[in-house]
This record gives C-alpha cells, sequence and structure tokens, in this order.
C-alpha cells in the first residue's frame, strides 16, 4: 500500500487554481518591485522641485529699511516694517512685507533688532517710558541693548539682533532673518 496521497484535481498547490495563484503572486511581486525602482528617481525629482524653496530662506539678502535721517541719535530705538522679495521654487513676490525691525541709533552705533521675542514669537513692544523693551504676552523684558534685564523673564535669550549697515551714506540696510523662537541659541528659521 503506498504511503503517497494523490492530490486532488484542482488542490491548492499543484492544481489549476495553485497555478493561477502563483502566477498571481509573481505577477503582483514584480509590480512592486517596479515600483519601488520608480520611487527612487519620483523622489529625486521632488527634492529638485522643493531645493529652490529650502535655499529661499537660507541666506537672505541685505533689504533697504529706513533713512538713516529718520532715526534720532539719542538711542531710543524705532520701528520700521521690512518689505523684501519673497522667492519660491514656482513664485517671486516683490517688495512684500516679511517682518519689522527696531532700529536703535546712538552717537557712535546702530543696532538692528527683530521685534518678534524669542520666547513664544509674540511681538515686542517698546515701553511707555521707552526705557527698555517688554513683552505684552508673558512680560519678558530687555534692555535698549536687547538683553534681558529681568531675572523673571521667560525668554531663552535676549532679542536677537540683526547684520545692518549705512549705504550710500544716507540709507539703513538690514538682512532681515527670523530665528527660532523657545531656545537659548539664536538659530535661524530656514
Ligand atoms: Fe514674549 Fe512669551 S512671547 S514673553
Amino acid at each position: 500500500m503506498s504511503s503517497k496521497t494523490p492530490h486532488p484535481p484542482g488542490n491548492e498547490t499543484t492544481g489549476p487554481r495553485g497555478h493561477a495563484r502563483r502566477r498571481f503572486l509573481a505577477g503582483a511581486g514584480a509590480i512592486a518591485a517596479a515600483g519601488l525602482a520608480l520611487l527612487a528617481p519620483v523622489w529625486s525629482g521632488i527634492r529638485v522641485v522643493l531645493d529652490p524653496l529650502r535655499r529661499a530662506g537660507r541666506d537672505p539678502s541685505l533689504v533697504p529699511v529706513a533713512r538713516l535721517a529718520a532715526l534720532p541719535a539719542d538711542g531710543v530705538p524705532r520701528k520700521f516694517r521690512v518689505q523684501a522679495d519673497r522667492v519660491d521654487a514656482w513664485n517671486t513676490q516683490r517688495n512684500t512685507p516679511v517682518g519689522a525691525v527696531y532700529l536703535r541709533r546712538t552717537d557712535d552705533s546702530l543696532q538692528a533688532f527683530n521685534v518678534i521675542c524669542p520666547h513664544a514669537g509674540c511681538f515686542v513692544n517698546l515701553a511707555p517710558d521707552q526705557s527698555r523693551f517688554v513683552c505684552p504676552c508673558h512680560k519678558s523684558s530687555f534692555d535698549l541693548e536687547g538683553a534681558v534685564d529681568d531675572p523673571s523673564s521667560p525668554s531663552p535669550r535676549d532679542m536677537d539682533t540683526l547684520e545692518v549697515e549705512i549705504r550710500d551714506g544716507d540709507h539703513v540696510w538690514v538682512r532681515f532673518q527670523n530665528f527660532l523662537p523657545g531656545r537659548a541659541d539664536k538659530t535661524p528659521v530656514t
């Protein structure tokens, strides 16, 4: 008596249904492999398209903000809106508001500060007596040099200074940039 048990017609592994199943699995595997092979170039293409967008905010140019004559030399800061071109991979928006700065001029210095509070991103105000900056959200306090001047201030760092220069004798240019709030280090937003 034989120990082999013959497979009946239509068995899952050797019958017509088994062949169909193997063909289906082989086809599905080929499709999956082709899909994976396509993903790499597609992802590379997406990165190429997005790269100009990622680069747009990385290296901000200096932009004109004010006339030097508009700044008193008494050390009291003045607030100015900043306009610049916004460029990404698809669009260029000319002369668009991008933020604001405080400019502070003394007899021998010129400083620029981003108006955004390093604690959580509110707009810092000049105190009514013009002796310091204060943030209305959680009461951070900064002196006119932008340094935290109250130990109870929640801001983890001083106000964010910006590169500033005078061109043609009377035009104040600023390299405007935003920085991540809530951190002790000054990390540009990119
Ligand atoms: Fe300025 Fe919190 S956002 S103190």
